[in-house]
């Protein structure tokens, strides 16, 4: 269950649900639409999306950021109306047979502690099949005690459907229904507002200050607040015929020619703890990276920390700083090569409305800045521009400034989750909330800019095997929370069958539920929803470059 929960999360689940009115409880609001960065679970802490658990919080455990709210935590009363209804077991849940009479079952909300079951527990799990009513499972187990913490059926049954626990969900009709599991998504999405207390847009500073002030820890970050596409391939992996994320990136790039000649600036905007740089540096050869600087700039500083530290032990001769990539701190074309990787997403969104737009006059300094941005881009915002839409301010900035200080010839690489129509929506995450990306109107700005662009889905551009198996990233959750209580690392990553297995050794057979997803399917992690965006500032000096045949280089000049 935990895994579909997680999955959705992470994936992309696109529809409306604002005329989905429930006979439920433990469910309640009419939700937009869910989306995801690569979160992989629910935690409010540890983990942003992804992420994060233990029996307790995950990432930034205590911080205001993450406090699920009252009324998710407020045991449910079995009163007539809710004992009428049935009870459905959520599907695909992970559960751990730590003794022969023992089960444990991980909540979906990381602040509440691993739940215990013992046969009777288990037999309450598995009678909710849809067919049983909660007055009948009252009747029968409320007494009884139902795992080696003495609680009972009764406290079960107050509690799992509730949307920190996510276990189960009470109705009149199944969960899945006829409108693709919306119920499910209900669930989730109340967990989601209840990290931020707000729904849909947080505000202009809000990502900011979230980078500034709020992230004090690196570790676990990845794993449990946020989890990135590279963060899960940061270790070699079958899914990329046994390459890390980076190398996989750095030999492509090498296809395109970008390292011929070598770029003598790289700066690494947003580099996270910096495995991206590792692997670029294991793809290249010592020659090849003779003589680079390697500068990082992240809002972050306990990211760049790790960066640093991470770049030169494998040789970077490494620097940088603290900074926003709207404002870099970099001299007019000076850098060859800009990497960013899984960052738009995090910068300035701006909510403007059509009167701003049409008048040409925001309503404050940013908005006027936006507003301005969209005349002289001469934007295609269309006929249908809604009263009010979030704009990707922070990006088109971060844009503007790497054609001010890319040299002739200089190139940019960006990767990040996104859409090509419509508007973009917030994604809400432990303690933040990013916000899609809109291609369409970046490319028009790139072009608009003067930069050649090109542009690919991030699987296409990898060239991942589509019908790879890794596991759910819920279940990944799970386990690490299964593997905590025993005092056991787990790290959460994107594992096939084999990989897990040798990882888990004797405890993979003690799993119930875990269940592997081919990387193309829309519900892991929603990976088609990533895009590479490749830029080239025209006018450096002729590069050669070469095509190999078997062995041989045809050199050409362009
Ligand atoms: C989602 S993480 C991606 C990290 C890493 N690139 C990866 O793929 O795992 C976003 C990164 O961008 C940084 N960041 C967010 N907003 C930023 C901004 N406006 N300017 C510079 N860095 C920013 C964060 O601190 C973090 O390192």
């Amino acid at each position: 269950m935990q895994a579909i929960i997680a999955e959705r999360w992470l994936l992309q689940v696109r529809f409306l649900c604002d005329a989905c009115r429930l006979p439920t409880f433990g469910l309640v609001n009419p939700v937009p639409r869910l989306h995801s960065r690569g979160f992989g679970g629910i935690k409010y802490v540890p983990p942003r999306s992804v992420p994060r658990n233990g029996p307790g919080l995950p990432v930034v455990r205590g911080e205001k950021l993450m406090k699920p709210t009252v009324a998710i935590q407020k045991p449910l009363e079995l009163t007539d109306d809710l004992l009428k209804l049935r009870a459905w077991r959520m599907p695909d849940m992970v559960a751990y047979q730590h003794t022969p009479d023992e089960w444990w079952l991980t909540p979906l909300d990381d602040h509440l502690p691993l739940l215990r079951l013992n046969r009777f527990g288990l037999e309450l799990l598995t009678s909710m099949d849809g067919k049983t009513t909660v007055a009948a499972l009252q009747q029968k187990y409320g007494k009884w005690v139902c795992g080696p913490d003495g609680q009972t059926g009764r406290w079960h049954l107050e509690r799992w459907s509730l949307p920190g626990y996510s276990l189960c969900y009470f109705g009149t009709e199944p969960p899945a229904g006829d409108r693709h599991e919306a119920k499910w998504d209900l669930l989730l999405q109340q967990i989601r507002e209840g990290w931020s207390g707000q729904e849909g847009f947080e505000g202009e500073e809000h990502l900011s200050e979230f980078h500034l002030h709020e992230i004090t820890k690196r570790d676990g970050h990845f794993d449990q607040i946020e989890t990135t596409v590279s963060h899960l391939f940061r270790e070699p992996s079958e899914a990329l015929q046994g390459l890390t994320y980076g190398r996989i990136l750095a030999k492509h790039l090498r296809r395109l020619g970008w390292w011929t000649p070598k770029p003598r600036s790289i700066v690494e905007v947003g580099g996270g703890l910096g495995y991206l740089a590792r692997e670029l540096a294991g793809e290249l050869s010592p020659s090849e990276r003779l003589g680079v600087r390697y500068i990082f700039l992240d809002m972050t500083r306990p990211f760049l920390e790790s960066q640093f530290a991470l770049a030169r032990e494998v040789g970077w001769h490494a620097s940088g700083a603290q900074a926003n990539a709207e404002r870099l701190p970099l001299r007019d074309a000076s850098i060859d090569l800009v990497i960013d990787n899984e960052n738009l997403a995090d910068m300035t969104p701006v909510k403007l409305t059509r009167q701003e737009v049409q008048s040409d006059k925001g309503d404050t300094a940013l908005h006027q800045e936006a507003v301005e941005w969209i005349r002289r881009l001469r934007l295609p915002l269309g006929a249908d521009m809604p009263e009010e839409f979030i704009f990707n301010l922070g990006p088109i900035l971060f844009m503007a400034e790497l054609w001010r200080v890319l040299k002739p010839g200089g190139r940019a690489i960006l990767i990040e989750f996104g859409i090509e129509t419509g508007w973009p929506a917030p994604v809400k995450l432990p303690g933040h909330t990013e916000y899609e990306v809109q291609y369409t109107h970046l490319r028009h700005a790139a072009r608009w800019l003067g930069f050649q662009e090109q542009y690919f889905a991030l699987p296409q551009f990898l060239v991942i095997k589509p019908d790879t198996r890794v596991l759910c990233t819920g279940a990944a959750y799970a386990i690490q929370r299964f593997c905590e209580a025993q005092g056991k690392p787990f790290a959460i990553r994107a594992y096939t069958e084999r990989e897990l297995s040798k990882t888990l050794g004797d405890m993979l057979p003690k799993l119930v539920g875990c269940h592997y997803h081919e990387i193309s399917d829309p519900a892991w992690f929603g990976l088609w929803d990533f895009k590479v965006l490749l830029l080239e500032k025209p006018g450096g000096a002729p590069r050669p470059s070469f095509s190999e045949t078997k062995g041989f280089r045809w050199y050409s000049q362009r």
